[in-house]
């Protein structure tokens, strides 16, 4: 038989891959560069996951994670119907791409209909266009404002934003600037937003105001949240979707049979039971993000407000471009994360370490302004 040559669909040999930030193995670095917890999970969670690390390795583990979702459940005041548990928040963000979109196929080539457009606004994360380009779906990216504000109802009606959009991310608080969002503002957008919006609250243990409720007041809104900021346990692949139930059932229908592993919803369940550990050590971040805040503009930085882990930084004027200055720190074992993004390359993104870590950025940060 003739070899064929195989064949890769064209819009994903033409694809961007998701860039993770740099994650070099073993502990010596400072690592500021992907919002990670500087605390470890608690002592219960580790004893969780050591105590089940035995012959039940060799099980299959739940394939709805229940026990986890009945406890996600009552701590939302919902059905276990209306969650989902993936292998990250990532997983459920892809999935909901496949669910609810239809791909760019000939008869909506050029349309503004909608069932094609994945809605976003930019700066966000930046997995949300590598997901668009992977589902073939037309992208529309809506400025935020230079303040990285959520455009007013009159701006927004003269921008691209169309309401018809058949998915909207909307991350909030937002990243990478940090910028909180006002549950009323949310609200807004979701009444006059015609298909599913997710809110991906990442972030959100560190800010005032979440939008879980939103998810009871419209049938087509869908809160992300996930284990790895707060939590701890970005290690453990683990996050959940809270959103009604005929989009969470879609979900289901096309998730993989076992996506979330065992120790990682052994993990999650510890977790929830040990909620005053956790937010004892949010309360420390959002302490040091302020402290951090004061010493970087006294150093001359610009410091965007933030309501999450981590701070969005201007460097002083005068001094070198944010990707110099990313290098320097680099130098001195100290991470951070540089886009090279227009739109953001001037700022750098600094997540908020244990004391003893933002101390020797500090310290760094001033060496570097002598030289
Ligand atoms: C806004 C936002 N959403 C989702 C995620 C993904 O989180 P997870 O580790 O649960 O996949 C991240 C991770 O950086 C993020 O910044």
């Amino acid at each position: 038989m003739p070899r064929q040559k195989p064949s890769i669909r064209p819009h994903i040999d033409a694809l961007h891959p998701y860039v993770p930030g740099e994650q070099p193995q073993g502990l010596k670095l400072i690592k500021l560069n992907t919002n990670e917890n500087p605390y470890g999970p608690s002592k219960r969670v580790l004893e969780a996951v050591k105590k089940a690390t035995s012959d039940q390795l060799r099980r299959y583990p739940h394939p709805t994670a229940d026990p986890l979702r009945a406890r996600l459940a009552e701590i939302h005041k919902c059905s276990v119907d209306q969650i989902i548990v993936g292998n990250g928040s990532d997983e459920l963000l892809a999935l909901a791409t496949r669910a609810f979109v239809t791909p760019t196929t000939a008869s909506l080539r050029g349309s503004n209909r909608g069932a094609n457009i994945i809605q976003y606004f930019t700066p966000s994360y930046s997995l949300y266009p590598v997901l668009t380009a992977i589902h073939d779906a037309k992208k529309n990216e809506v400025p935020l404002t230079p303040s990285f504000a959520i455009p007013g109802p009159a701006a927004l009606a003269k921008s691209s934003w169309n309401p018809r959009a058949a998915l909207t991310f909307i991350t909030t608080p937002n990243a990478p600037s940090g910028r909180a969002y006002k549950r009323s503002e949310l609200r807004r957008l979701c009444e006059t937003t015609g298909g599913v919006v997710i809110l991906d609250e990442a972030y959100v243990d560190f800010a005032e105001e979440d939008a879980m409720d939103l998810t009871k007041e419209f049938e087509h809104v869908i809160v992300s949240r996930t284990f790895s900021k707060a939590y701890s346990l970005c290690f453990q692949r683990i996050g959940y979707f809270v959103g009604s139930e005929p989009l969470v059932t879609a979900l289901h229908k096309i998730r993989d049979s076992y996506n979330v592993n065992g120790l990682a919803q052994v993990a999650a369940l510890a977790t929830l039971d040990d909620l005053a550990y956790y937010r004892k050590n949010f309360r420390t971040v959002i302490k040091e993000r302020d402290r951090l805040t004061h010493a970087l503009i006294k150093a001359g930085f610009k410091v965007f407000p933030s309501a999450a882990n981590f701070l969005l930084v201007t460097p002083p004027k005068k001094s070198p471009p944010a990707s110099a200055w990313y290098e320097g720190l680099r130098e001195a074992g100290i991470l951070v994360r540089w886009f090279s993004d227009p739109s953001i390359d001037q700022h750098l993104r600094i997540t908020i370490g244990s004391p003893e870590q933002n101390k020797a950025l500090m310290t760094r940060i001033r060496a570097m302004q002598k030289t």
